[in-house]
């Protein structure tokens, strides 16, 4: 289970993806980019952001700490932002919140080197899940005191979005060629020789454990969100299982970059929300 806080005060929406996630300060103190169950994409958006945030935290990448956020939507009450209200409003209860890195700069593998061994693994881990936001463009990658963190996994296992039609996700290929770190001569054989045997019955189960029941609940075709953790278990080792299928897509996608094609080019400094609403 991840641990439950209550959301105290809303502080500014974070308007880089499509989201609308909030930066919110929580009753233990801490402060938390919250996306709300009452967003367009809905709940499943959440499920995605726990089972491949604690499987990646569980293959040793680095994730911030994910929590459930109690959400009183009278928080939103004095928010001047028209949408920003009915995004809380329409949020009541538990949502999903992840420890905001303060300071913290979009990843830019031009300005922070990257190397080949964690490249690897976190290309792995996200043709693994599936993980097309992860490109130059929107790299979903953080440079945090020092060390990268990976945050943003809404966009993964994208089967659960048409169960009838799961099978054909486990062995799809995986669209290597516009990933941020394509270019940081990632290791992809050590990373599968390293990663592969972690992805156990048992660490799959604690990731989707991670995810509340309600968030599971009322899937039809399904006898229960326990059902359905199932299903992403099965899912995700038949995956595991298919690398043949996947993993020689990719390995050809960074043997193209290290034979010099072209990399796309980096879409430049941005700075930070805080900086760039004059926020300091
Ligand atoms: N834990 C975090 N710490 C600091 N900044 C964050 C964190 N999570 C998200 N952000 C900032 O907020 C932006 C939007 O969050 P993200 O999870 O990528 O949501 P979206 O689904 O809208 O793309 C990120 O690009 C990043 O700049
Ligand atoms: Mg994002």
């Amino acid at each position: 289970m991840l641990r439950h806080v209550t959301a105290i005060r809303y502080v500014t929406p974070l308007r880089e993806g499509g989201s609308l996630p909030g930066l919110m300060e929580a009753d233990d103190l801490g402060t938390y980019v919250v996306k709300f169950h009452g967003a367009g994409q809905g709940r499943k958006v959440l499920v995605a952001e726990i089972v491949s945030g604690e499987l990646a935290r569980g293959l040793g990448l680095p994730v911030p700490e994910l929590v459930t956020v109690e959400l009183d939507p009278a928080l939103g009450a004095s928010e001047p932002d028209q949408e920003v209200q009915e995004l809380l409003r329409a949020s009541p209860g538990m949502n999903l919140g992840m420890d905001f890195l303060p300071g913290a700069l979009d990843l830019d593998t031009k300005a922070f080197p990257v190397d080949p061994a964690f490249a690897g693994r976190v290309m792995w881990f996200d043709a693994l899940v599936g993980n097309v936001d992860r490109s130059w463009r929107n790299t979903n990658m953080l440079f945090w005191h020092g060390s990268p963190y990976l945050i943003d996994h809404g966009a993964t296992l994208t089967f659960q979005h048409a169960w009838s039609a799961a099978e054909g996700w486990v062995g799809r290929a995986y669209a290597a060629e516009d990933h941020v770190l394509l270019g940081c001569h990632p290791d992809l054989d050590a990373a599968d020789a390293a990663l592969a045997p972690l992805v156990t019955p048992e660490l799959l189960r604690a990731a989707v454990d991670a995810v509340p029941d309600r968030w599971l609940a009322d899937e039809p075709g399904f006898d229960g969100p326990d059902a359905v953790r199932a299903a992403f278990v099965a899912q995700l080792l038949a995956r595991r299982d298919a690398r043949e299928a996947w993993l020689p897509g990719v390995r050809a996608a960074v043997a193209a970059r290290a034979e010099g094609a072209e990399p796309p080019d980096t879409r430049g400094r941005k700075l930070p929300f805080w900086v760039a609403e004059g926020r300091t």
